[in-house]
């Protein structure tokens, strides 16, 4: 949607296709979502590193570092959650047509917002990564003690706690966060990323 009627976009002549060529892998997003400390931001860093060493163009989006500028205006109701996946799906669709892999870490916790991010991305160009552990593992590693915080009601609308988490039902890579060694969830997704020909390396 759009309040600026009178604007007509200009065509690139350097399209994705030809960044793509020039990069020698696709880009793809790569959606992570899951509780707070589940693991997302850590995997995401990873995967991304293991990516640059194999030489291909990569961005994280991470919700810890977005909310500090581009999000910073962003609470945590339901509805500023959802602005803030609608921001960062556009971004990423910018980052898409520069022919990046970008790795997106946010709790995303409702599955309307994460299929509008779908909408805004175009499903085809987003593997959703569903880091998928338990809440009583989340709060025992509580690396910020903001569960300890929400549970003693001095932070409101806390994931997990006081506000929802909706598990996808279908995401493409599954991975258990909570017991499966870092190194073998990033194999994970390289070896999805293979499969599917993002990569060719
Ligand atoms: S999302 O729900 O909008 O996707 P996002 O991933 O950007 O959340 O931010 C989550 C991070 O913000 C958490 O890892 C945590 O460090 C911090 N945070 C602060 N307040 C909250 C809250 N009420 N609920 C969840 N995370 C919070």
């Amino acid at each position: 949607m759009s309040h600026s009627p009178n604007v007509i976009r200009h065509q690139a002549a350097v399209t994705r296709p030809r960044r793509e060529t020039q990069n020698g892998h696709m880009s793809i997003n790569l959606w992570f979502t899951g509780l707070s400390g589940s693991g997302k931001s850590t995997l995401a860093h990873a995967v991304e590193q293991r990516l640059h060493l194999m030489g291909c163009r990569t961005y994280v989006f991470d919700g810890d570092n977005v909310r500090h500028g581009l999000c910073g205006d962003l609470g945590f109701s339901l509805n500023d959650r959802s602005e803030n996946m609608r921001r960062i799906a556009e971004m990423v669709g910018l980052f898409l047509d520069c022919g990046v892999l970008s790795l997106t870490a946010f709790i995303s916790p409702l599955k309307a917002d994460r299929d509008k991010v779908k909408e805004i991305i175009g499903a085809e160009n987003l593997l959703e990564v569903y880091c998928n552990c338990s809440l009583e593992i989340c709060e025992k590693r509580d690396v910020k003690g903001l569960y300890k915080k929400a549970r003693e009601g001095k932070i409101k609308n806390y994931t997990g706690i006081s506000s929802p988490y909706e598990a996808p039902e279908n995401p493409d890579i599954e991975l258990n966060t909570g017991t499966r060694p870092l190194r073998d969830c990033v194999n994970d997704i390289i070896n999805e990323l293979r499969e599917r020909g993002i990569i060719l390396q």
